[in-house]
C-alpha cells in the first residue's frame, strides 16, 4: 500500500517545497513507496514556482524544484493523505482548525520526527537572507530522515 505525505507551510514557496524535495530524495534512498506533495495554508502564491532562493538551495544540494507549483491546502487533503506535516506551530494550528470531522490524516510538526527537536518550528526564511535557506535545508533534511526512518519502522 502506498503511504501518502503532505508537507504544509504558509506560502508553499520556501519551506514546504524544500521539505518535499528532501523527503523525495530520502524516500528514494531508503526505498519507501510513498506519495509526496506540499501545499500552503495561505493563497498569496498560488501557481507560483518556489522562491528563487529556495530553488538555488535545492540546486546547491543537487535537486531541481523549478517545476513545483504552489497550491493551497484543502479539506480534500485530509482525506487523501495519511500524514500532513506542518513546518511550524502556526501552520499546525491552522491545519487543526480546518481539519474535517473524521479525517484520516495524522498531523504533526516536521521536527517532531527529529530526536531532541520535538515541538520545534522550521523557521520561516522568507524575510531573511540566503544563509537562512541553508538552515532551512539542514532542518528539512533532518526531518525527512527522521520521518523516513519512522515510517520505515512502522511498516516493518
Ligand atoms: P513559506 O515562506 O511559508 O516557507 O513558503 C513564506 C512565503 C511567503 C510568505 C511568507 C512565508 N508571504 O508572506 O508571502
Amino acid at each position: 500500500m502506498t503511504l501518502s505525505v503532505l508537507f504544509v507551510c504558509l506560502g508553499n514557496i520556501c519551506r514546504s517545497p524544500l521539505a518535499e524535495a528532501a523527503f523525495r530524495q530520502e524516500a528514494g534512498r531508503t526505498g519507501l513507496d510513498v506519495e509526496i506533495d506540499s501545499a500552503g495554508t495561505g493563497d498569496w502564491h498560488l501557481g507560483h514556482a518556489p522562491d528563487v532562493r529556495a530553488q538555488a538551495t535545492a540546486s546547491r544540494n543537487g535537486l531541481d524544484i523549478s517545476t513545483y507549483r504552489a497550491r493551497q491546502v484543502s479539506a480534500e487533503d485530509f482525506r487523501r493523505f495519511d500524514h500532513i506535516i506542518a513546518l511550524d506551530a502556526k501552520n499546525l494550528a491552522d491545519l487543526k482548525a480546518m481539519q474535517p470531522e473524521g479525517s484520516r490524516a495524522a498531523l504533526s510538526l516536521l521536527l517532531d520526527h527529529v530526536e531532541g527537536r520535538e515541538g520545534q518550528a522550521v523557521a520561516d526564511p522568507y524575510y531573511g537572507d540566503e544563509a537562512g535557506f541553508d538552515v532551512t535545508w539542514a532542518e528539512v533534511t533532518a526531518g525527512a530522515e527522521g520521518l523516513a526512518r519512522r515510517i520505515g519502522q512502522a511498516r516493518g
